[in-house]
């Protein structure tokens, strides 16, 4: 099955799906996107997702393109077109395209782009054995709570754990602690047992599965501290892991080559991607 996307009111074919070259999302990286896991046909999250998408464009005063209830029929249309039970939605929305000039056109009409493609996430050796971060500093703009397409230092970083051999780059505030992944929110689990995660101010993305799992750990009768962390408490820590869309909840079993605790993935990170996976399942069933 070829893949298909919806770009700007039609269903086409990925080689023939295009947008204008003066798009303000190509030029000036002026667009939102939200990437949403699909499990069991579902869009996992979706209104977390909605609601993070109206924060992002609501910050940079930018119009939505349609209302939520043509979005969601979009969305569907796409998984279904694409034939996407287990996989992602990718939704971009930019202001629109004009000649290129930098204060906001006066008559753009915003742009929608959507993708799906089908995947599981994380292979099972992954899950099981954990994954290897480095740290890097952290080089982006003031704003990286608003989900923009300006993703150049997470990309440079992304690339740069690659070639170091490592799953993810942890980036790293001036002041040494650590804000987050280039593609994942940071956690980690203390010598003393707290579950610590930075708290969701202008200095990260606040993840929707970070949100998602927040509210999964009363249930477990755990505490979180939601604060900043240090790389070397980090290295110094029992636990560490990783959560996004596309990963669900991983273990982090080494930062910058320092094992993290015995090296192998510990109790609670095990326990947590069960309960997040079946906080997953659920909604796929109700579909
Ligand atoms: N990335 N932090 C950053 C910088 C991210 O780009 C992401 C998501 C997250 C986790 O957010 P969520 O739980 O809502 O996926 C944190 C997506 C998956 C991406 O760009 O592909």
């Amino acid at each position: 099955m070829s893949r298909i996307a919806y770009v700007n009111g039609r269903y086409l074919p990925l080689r023939r799906a295009s947008v204008h070259i003066e798009d303000r999302g190509y030029q000036f990286a002026d667009a939102v996107y939200e990437v949403i896991a699909v499990r069991g046909g579902a869009l996992i999250d979706e209104e977390p997702h909605l609601k993070r998408l109206h924060r992002s464009l609501g910050e940079l005063r930018m119009a939505a393109p349609m209302g939520d209830g043509a979005l969601k029929l979009v969305m569907r249309e796409v998984l279904r077109r694409n034939g996407i039970a287990t996989g992602s939605l990718y939704l971009q929305v930019s202001r629109g395209s004009a000649p290129r000039d930098f204060p906001f056109p006066a008559r753009a009409k915003p742009g929608l782009v959507m993708t799906a493609r089908r995947g599981s996430g994380p292979s099972a050796k992954l899950i099981e054995e954990g994954v290897g971060v480095i740290t890097i500093p952290d080089i982006r703009w003031g704003r990286p709570d608003i989900k923009s397409v300006a993703l150049l230092p997470n990309a440079l970083g992304k690339q740069q754990a690659k070639e170091a051999g490592a799953f993810e780059a942890w980036q790293v505030d001036r002041d040494g602690n650590v804000t987050e992944g280039t593609s994942s929110n940071a956690w980690i689990v203390t010598a003393s047992g707290e579950l610590v995660t930075r708290q969701a101010d202008r200095s990260i993305l606040n993840g929707v599965t970070r949100i998602g799992l927040l509210g999964l750990l009363a249930r477990e009768g755990l505490k979180l501290v939601e604060r900043p962390f240090s790389v070397a408490e980090a290295k110094a820590a029992r636990e560490a892991f990783l959560t996004s869309t596309t990963n669900f909840v991983l273990p982090v079993v080494s930062i910058d080559g320092t094992p993290v605790g015995n090296g192998y993935p510990g109790s609670v990170v095990r326990r947590l991607r069960q309960v997040y996976e079946a906080f997953v399942a659920e909604q796929g069933e109700a579909e």
